[in-house]
């Protein structure tokens, strides 16, 4: 109870200093008025084409917006998004918003900027807190959705097969896509004839998974699918493919999540047999739900972005419009 009291004397305090209470006089307005809207956004990195896209966006967005976003780059490493969320609620921003790492550990540090009457958004990743009135909202990919299209894509294009030798790379350990997408996967790919040999993490990055599938196939004879949880370490595993002198999409067959530009050159060229698209401009409904959040207006809490999946000739077709 004390530490509740604490807590609340903390936050009203940072609210008296800073003057950002949510919906207060100065905060920006969803009807556009912006005056002095401070956001505070998370980033994970720079792991992969995907991240850089993604922060592109948000950057750009904000710009654009004419609000002013503090962006710090967390280098993978959660210590430094928690480092980086205490701060912005010790400078007072109207609202955080942050791409979380990894799924678990965020309740103490959402529970600081609850009580100084910060809201948090969530973008891209979600946590597995249970006290949802710790954030007002999570922008992102359906991750479970994303695993089954590339499990409903395994299962017709190895319709005729009878033994198939999977392997998985894996994102990030403890990250949200990396759990979801693995789970998604298994929902649809059930028939004993598919062996999922090897699993391991290439940590979302081309020389991960390049590190990993050198492995996989000095451990593994027969290799038929290699499913890669983002292009990265797709284009990485291409790479050890080639290596050993087999054909990427012909010898081993890959599917992979994101359709970046370089997958998608990839996959147009038959060195990926299919994509499963997750978008990362996620800049402008991210500035629209900052605006509403520090007006106090309610959002959705679930907002799940709309993708599509490329085979080669869709990828052929969209590589010349693809604006990340
Ligand atoms: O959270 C989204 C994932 O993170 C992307 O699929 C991956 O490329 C990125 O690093």
């Amino acid at each position: 109870m004390k530490k509740l009291i604490g807590a609340a004397a903390v936050g009203a305090m940072l609210i008296a200093l800073t003057g950002c209470a949510t919906g207060g006089p100065d905060a920006g307005s969803g009807g556009g008025g912006t005056d002095d809207l401070i956001v505070g956004f998370s980033q994970v990195g720079a792991e992969s084409g995907w991240r850089t896209a993604n922060t592109i966006s948000i950057q750009g967005s904000f710009k654009a917006a004419d609000i002013e976003l503090k962006f710090s780059d967390a280098q993978g490493k959660q210590e430094n998004q928690i480092k980086a969320i205490r701060s912005y609620i010790q400078q007072g921003v109207d609202v955080i918003a942050f791409s979380p790492v990894v799924e678990s550990g965020w309740d103490t540090v959402l529970g600081e900027a609850k009580a100084a009457g910060i809201p948090v958004v969530l973008t891209d990743r979600s946590v597995d807190s249970t006290d949802d009135t710790l954030y007002e909202s999570f922008l992102g990919s359906d991750f479970i959705l994303e695993g089954e299209k590339a499990g409903d894509w395994v299962n017709t294009e190895f319709a005729d097969a009878t033994d198939v030798k999977v392997v998985e790379l894996q994102g990030t350990t403890g990250a949200a896509p990396a759990n979801d997408r693995a789970e998604g996967f298994r929902n649809k790919v059930t028939d004993p004839k598919f062996d999922i040999v090897a699993t391991q993490t290439g940590d979302f990055t081309r020389a991960g998974g390049k590190q990993v599938m050198e492995a996989f196939l000095k451990a593994n004879p027969k290799i038929d699918l290699v499913y890669a949880h983002n292009d990265d370490m797709g284009l990485g595993a291409i790479e050890a493919i080639e290596a050993a002198g087999l054909v990427p999409g012909k010898d081993i067959k890959i599917v992979t999540v994101d359709a970046v530009k370089d997958g998608m050159t990839a996959l147009a060229a038959g060195k990926i047999n299919f994509i499963v698209e997750c978008s990362p401009l996620l800049g402008d409904q991210l500035v629209d739900i900052a605006k509403k959040v520090a007006a106090g207006e309610t959002v959705e809490k679930r907002i799940v972005t709309e993708e599509t999946t490329f085979d080669q000739e869709q990828a052929k077709a969209a590589l010349p419009d693809r604006k990340y």
